[in-house]
């Protein structure tokens, strides 16, 4: 007999609103009543959530350095355990998303939740305007809504997804995080105090509000106060920090396209 499933909760980090974007599109091709949770901001995360019977999660995540941001991996330890249907995506930059699906994959079995359908879509780099650049567009928004519309009929069924195909692709024990850089993002005199990076800060990490003055501690260098400062106030790294993306962003200028796991 096929799953009873009515509801897609949805529930996604998203510092610069790609993975978001994502989201939205998978959700119109699953096309079920939606409850939504986005992780971005404290006071989310700081709630929890309680889970419903007859729900498919959807999880959805930006690739940090080959990874799930750690913050991610830690509310989703919290989620309860138990037998339900999940939805796995990950967002990466146009450069790699190394093991960070198999370990949504793992993270997920380890709970005792079954994994309908998986993917690995594409945004725009967090730190680059040319990596991924304008992504996702239209046709990555059409696949995710094909992709979402595809994760529905599995649902409809019993199937579910296994890790070998992920396996082709990443591997355990998975590659680990490299160590904290030693800066944060940096203000220039155009700051018009405006205070939108401090409101859109995943991290809380503006010192009593100060859009001048982040916490090095706090900040996870997600790019979000870079991306969204309407005066482009912000920047991110040192000479060698932008000569290295420079060097990435040469190297990955090809398009990287979604790639769709189904059972
Ligand atoms: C700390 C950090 C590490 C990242 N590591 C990778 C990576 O390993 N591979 C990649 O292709 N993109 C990487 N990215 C880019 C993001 O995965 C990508 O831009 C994603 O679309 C951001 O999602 P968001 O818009 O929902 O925040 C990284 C971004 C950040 C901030």
């Amino acid at each position: 007999m096929g799953r009873q499933i009515i509801l897609n909760t949805s529930l996604y980090f998203s510092p610069t609103g790609t993975t978001r974007r994502i989201v939205k599109s998978v959700s119109a091709g699953l096309a079920m009543r939606p409850r939504e949770f986005d992780l971005t901001l404290p006071s989310v995360r700081d709630k929890g959530l309680s889970l419903e019977r007859d729900e498919v999660l959807s999880l959805a995540f930006p690739v940090y350095h080959g990874r799930l941001p750690i913050l991610v991996k830690d509310f989703l330890l919290k989620l309860p355990n138990g037998k339900r249907p999940v939805v796995a995506m990950v967002v990466y930059g146009n450069r790699a998303y190394g093991d960070s699906l198999l370990e949504l994959f793992d993270l997920c079995r380890a709970k005792g939740y079954e994994v309908v359908a998986a993917a690995a879509f594409v945004g725009e780099h967090s730190y680059s305007h040319v990596m991924g650049k304008g992504r996702p567009d239209p046709a990555d928004e059409e696949r995710a809504r094909c992709f979402g519309l595809a994760a529905r009929q599995t649902l409809l069924g019993d199937a579910y997804l296994t890790d070998k195909a992920l396996l082709a692709k990443a591997k355990r024990p998975y590659r680990p995080y490299p160590q904290r850089l030693e800066f944060c993002p940096t203000t220039s005199r155009r700051c018009a105090n405006c205070l939108t990076c401090v409101k859109l800060c995943p991290v809380g990490a503006f010192i009593n509000g100060d859009p001048k003055n982040i916490d090095l501690e706090r900040c996870i260098l997600c790019a979000a106060c870079v991306k969204f400062c309407p005066e482009r106030a912000k920047s991110i790294g040192d000479d060698d920090f932008c000569d290295d993306m420079a060097a990435l962003a040469a190297a990955n200028l090809d398009r990287k396209e979604p790639q769709i796991f189904l059972p």
